[in-house]
């Protein structure tokens, strides 16, 4: 059975957990209701946080072909909202609740050439897609960066699987990726126009390919990516956010999203991906004091300057330049 995007929910028994790099965490699964997850599936698994039930969505690293063995990998950031604390926690024997394969980031078969690019953690979404193309044959190169050896999962499995099809950027190497010049090799390549681009990784990454891609009249729908996991462009702090028309006004704190502190707060919202891809959290600002983190792929560059709307799934109050104490406060009002 192909992955789709309803949520189906099991159990999940871990069969297997070991750490693959830095705070990040393999997590293998017997799933009940086993089926094969295809290249860019992810699934959502429900977990239980200060008594109440939440979820998150994990890529999925790898799946046998009867689907029996479902593989994720967990980082656990300084900032986790609890969630990566609970998973990394999971041990063999325990089992959970999760959904079937969902697929929101399919890699289309049949392309002249694709470049993959995978940015820390943002492995995990492209570890399945890379060894599919290797084994149809398909002319393919995955591109890996990372900030330091220790903290890149899967790299001596992908740098023995791939060969030379991989590029590795390392910073503390003094090698990091020029943006740039791999966006401007693909445009020079006799398949630049055929050529997909899949990328999953932190948000200054992702941004600047995609500026590179449009500088370079690149073809807009061969750009794919996926935002699971995006940092921001500045530390998470607390902020402080209020619905006038509501009588709202609450504090949102580093381990929380202003969507679920507005719903804590009794507002009710709307919502969809809760990743910044939809839109459909979208808020109207009122007034703003700080700044806006925005770390949505939804509104484009010229919206977010704006700062009139914002995704509140995701994005943040920020106060980079503020003294010591200082919160940002944003006001706004929902539809
Ligand atoms: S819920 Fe989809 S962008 Fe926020």
């Amino acid at each position: 059975m192909a992955a789709h995007n309803q949520e189906v929910w099991q159990r999940g028994r871990v069969i297997e957990a070991d750490y693959v790099a830095t705070d990040i965490k393999r997590i293998v699964f017997e799933p009940t209701l086993p089926v094969k997850a295809a290249p860019g599936t992810h699934l959502t698994v429900a977990i239980e946080i200060d008594g109440a039930i939440d979820t998150r969505s994990y890529s999925i690293v790898a799946s046998s072909d009867d689907g029996t063995r479902l593989t994720l990998s967990v980082f656990k950031t300084r900032n986790t909202r609890g969630g990566a604390i609970l998973m990394h926690n999971l041990k063999v024997g325990d089992s959970i609740a999760m959904t079937q394969p969902m697929q929101n980031f399919p890699l289309r078969i049949g392309a002249e050439r694709y470049v993959l690019v995978a940015g820390g953690v943002g492995v995990t979404a492209m570890v399945n897609m890379a060894r599919v193309l290797r084994e149809i044959g398909a002319n393919y190169e995955l591109v890996y960066v990372g900030r330091n050896r220790e903290a890149m999962a899967y790299l001596d499995d992908l740098t023995a699987l791939h060969g030379n099809r991989m590029r590795v950027f390392v910073d503390d190497e003094g090698n990091s990726l020029n943006v740039d010049k791999l966006l401007g090799s693909i445009a020079e390549h006799p398949f630049a126009t055929e050529t997909e681009l899949y990328m999953c990784g932190p948000i200054r990454l992702m941004d600047g390919i995609r500026r590179s891609w449009a500088s370079h009249g690149l073809n807009p729908p061969n750009l794919r990516f996926e935002t699971f996991g995006n940092s921001g462009w500045f530390e998470p702090e607390d902020f402080i956010v209020r619905i006038p028309r509501l009588g709202i006004e609450t504090t949102v704190g580093v381990g929380s999203s202003m969507l679920e502190a507005l719903e804590s707060a009794g507002a009710d919202m709307m919502f969809d991906c809760r990743k910044g891809e939809c839109g459909l959290c979208e808020v109207r600002i009122i007034d703003l004091e700080g700044e806006i983190d925005h770390r949505d792929v939804f509104f484009s560059e010229q919206q977010q300057r704006d700062n009139t709307k914002m995704c509140c799934c995701v994005s943040r109050g920020a106060n980079p330049n503020a003294a010591n104490g200082t919160r940002t406060v944003i006001t706004l009002d929902v539809s």
